[in-house]
Order: C-alpha cells, then sequence, then structure tokens
C-alpha cells in the first residue's frame, strides 16, 4: 500500500522497489506465500541475478535500505510514479516521465483536481496523475478494452489508490463520459487513435470556465485533425510541444590546457622556436567536464493543450 503515502519501515502487504543496478529494477508485493505456475501456494522467494530473495523478509526494513541477496545486495526503495513508469507491465504503448512532467504542468493539476484520463492502457500516467490530485481530487479513468481495465484495476487496487480513482470500460468515441460528470471536471487527457471524435464529449463534462484539454499524438496529421475540430468547438489558446530530454553527462577528459606565456610570447614575436611549440602541444591535464550524451530520445508524441473559455465568449467567437 506504500504508493499512497511514504512510509520509514517496510510493513507486510507493502508494494517496494528492488533495485539491482539500472537494468534490473523489480516490484514486489512484501508477502510470505505466493502461487506458483501449477497454481500451489508456496513461499514468496524472489530470484534475481544476484541471487535470491525471501520477501517476506523485508518487513521491518528501512525504505532506502541496502539488503542482502545470496549472491549480492540490491536497496529497497519506495514506489514512486517514475519507478512504475520504468518497470511497469507493458499492455499497450505508455507515456514515460518527461512527457508526464509537461502533460500534468499544461493541464494545471493540483490536489484537488477532478480529471478524466482516456484510454488508462497500462496504467503508466494514470499514476502520476494520482499523486497530483490526491488527497481530495479524483481521476475518471476510461478504456474500452477489458483485460487492460481488469489488470489496471486490480494494480490500483494493490497500490493502496483505489479511492482515488474510478476506472470504468467504455468506448469514449461512441458513449462519451456519461452525465453524472456534466460540468465537473478540470481537465481531460486523451491518449487514443482518435482523440477529434471525443472532443464534443469533452465539452460536456469540462467545468465552464477554463477547463483545459490535453491530447498526445505521436502523428502530426492527428494533431491537425484535432485542432480543427478543437477551433470548432470553441476552445482557444491551442498550442503543442514536442518534449524531448536531454541528458549530460559528466566526466574526466583529458584536455589541452591553453599556456598563456607561450601565447603572449607568440604575438610578440614571430619567430616562435620549435621548442615552445612542442611545449605548447603538450600541456594536457584532466579536467571534470560536462557534455551532452551521444545519443538523443527520438520522438514519442506531440502534446497539446487547449482551453474551454465561458460558454459566453464561445458563442460570440463562432
Ligand atoms: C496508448 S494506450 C494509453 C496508454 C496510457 N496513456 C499509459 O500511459 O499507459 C491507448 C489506450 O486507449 C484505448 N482506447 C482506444 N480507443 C478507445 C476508445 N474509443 N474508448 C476507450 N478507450 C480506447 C486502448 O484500448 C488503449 O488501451
Amino acid at each position: 500500500m506504500s504508493f499512497n503515502k511514504t512510509k520509514e519501515v517496510i510493513e507486510e502487504g507493502d508494494v517496494v522497489i528492488l533495485y539491482l543496478n539500472p537494468n534490473n529494477i523489480y516490484s514486489l508485493e512484501v508477502k510470505a506465500k505466493t502461487f506458483n505456475k501449477k497454481a500451489e501456494l508456496v513461499d514468496n522467494v524472489f530470484q534475481t541475478t544476484y541471487g535470491a530473495l525471501k520477501v517476506i523478509s523485508l518487513v521491518g526494513q528501512k525504505y532506502g535500505s541496502k539488503i542482502e541477496l545470496t549472491k549480492g545486495w540490491a536497496h529497497v526503495l519506495q514506489p514512486t510514479p517514475e519507478l512504475w513508469t520504468m518497470i511497469l507491465p507493458h499492455r499497450t504503448q505508455i507515456i514515460y516521465s518527461p512527457d508526464i512532467s509537461l502533460i500534468t504542468h499544461l493541464m494545471e493539476l493540483k490536489p484537488g483536481s477532478t480529471i478524466i484520463e482516456t484510454g488508462t492502457g497500462s496504467g503508466s500516467l494514470s499514476h502520476s496523475l494520482i499523486r497530483v490530485i490526491r488527497p481530495n481530487g479524483h481521476l475518471y479513468t476510461f478504456d474500452f478494452h477489458e483485460q487492460r481495465v481488469s489488470i489496471a484495476n486490480t494494480e490500483f487496487d494493490r497500490h493502496g489508490l483505489s479511492d482515488f480513482v474510478t476506472l470504468k470500460k467504455r468506448d469514449v468515441c461512441l458513449d462519451g463520459f456519461g452525465e453524472e460528470l456534466k460540468h465537473k471536471i478540470d481537465a481531460v487527457f486523451l491518449d487514443l487513435p482518435h482523440p477529434w471524435l471525443v472532443i464534443k464529449h469533452a465539452t460536456v463534462v469540462l467545468k465552464q470556465i477554463g477547463g483545459k484539454l490535453c491530447f498526445f499524438s505521436p502523428c502530426i496529421e492527428q494533431v491537425q485533425r484535432t485542432c480543427a475540430k478543437l477551433i470548432c468547438e470553441g476552445f482557444i489558446e491551442l498550442n503543442t510541444y514536442e518534449c524531448l530530454q536531454r541528458e549530460m553527462n559528466v566526466q574526466y577528459r583529458s584536455l589541452p590546457i591553453l599556456d598563456f606565456e607561450c601565447l603572449k610570447y607568440k604575438h610578440t614575436n614571430e619567430n616562435i622556436t620549435e621548442k615552445n611549440e612542442r611545449r605548447e602541444r603538450k600541456q594536457e591535464g584532466k579536467l571534470l567536464t560536462v557534455i551532452h550524451a551521444q545519443s538523443l530520445p527520438g520522438h514519442t508524441g506531440f502534446i497539446t493543450i487547449a482551453t474551454l473559455p465561458p460558454s459566453c465568449h464561445r458563442c460570440t467567437q463562432k
């Protein structure tokens, strides 16, 4: 239940993150027994490249502490939406943390916001949205795929997040979001193949002053078509962004060091000796440098934000 609140010490039933190294991160439910492939109840022992871990032995350990495995060690961490996004079981394409940060900022989310997300997919974005809007906000999330809805529901429950989210199986293009949400929603987020088919339904549920609509689309053609629909429906302040995270590497490098004495001599005396040239070239030192990473992560998608103005303003616009 530790997604819901930060804790000092691990208790039975918590979901914890087991961090071996950047490429080996896992989530574990702290319980004594688990079912094996033959559906038999057995001791809950988790196998890693550094050996086995009896999962129930984590009870009483401090979050952030280093724990022994049979052939090495790992850290046990508090679960966060960012770590969950790195390790969750993919049922669909997901939205990653750099895009999520821009989405939550553009939608102006805060504790107490009431929001809609569709489709739920693998629940990557949902976990971050819930963290922003709790404790007194609510996320309504929709997906038309039965199995994805069922798995996401189980995960929200296991992570102690059920009080902050309502997950419904629905085709939102056909059926919209439901009368009960009419003009109650601060922001709607769309991540599905035909966002333009949902705009009309969004205008019904958004609050009448300043409701935000945000959508994520990999292709610019989807963006153009959806923006045209947004303008038709009276949305204003449309902006589309692409969020590219660029890493910086900090490392020691051997670099030539300028010899200013030698340079001064060079300027004042054209007949610089070969000895001086050699001295200038030889001077090298190990310096702490910061350089851009060689590769830049590629395109994920375009993020578009729009605002629904008060209805009287919309009438004069049309
Ligand atoms: C790319 S995934 C969403 C991923 C999600 N944003 C995440 O970060 O995990 C798109 C989802 O939209 C759902 N979907 C597509 N069309 C839909 C519709 N008309 N109504 C409801 N859900 C729909 C799909 O079933 C799929 O799960």
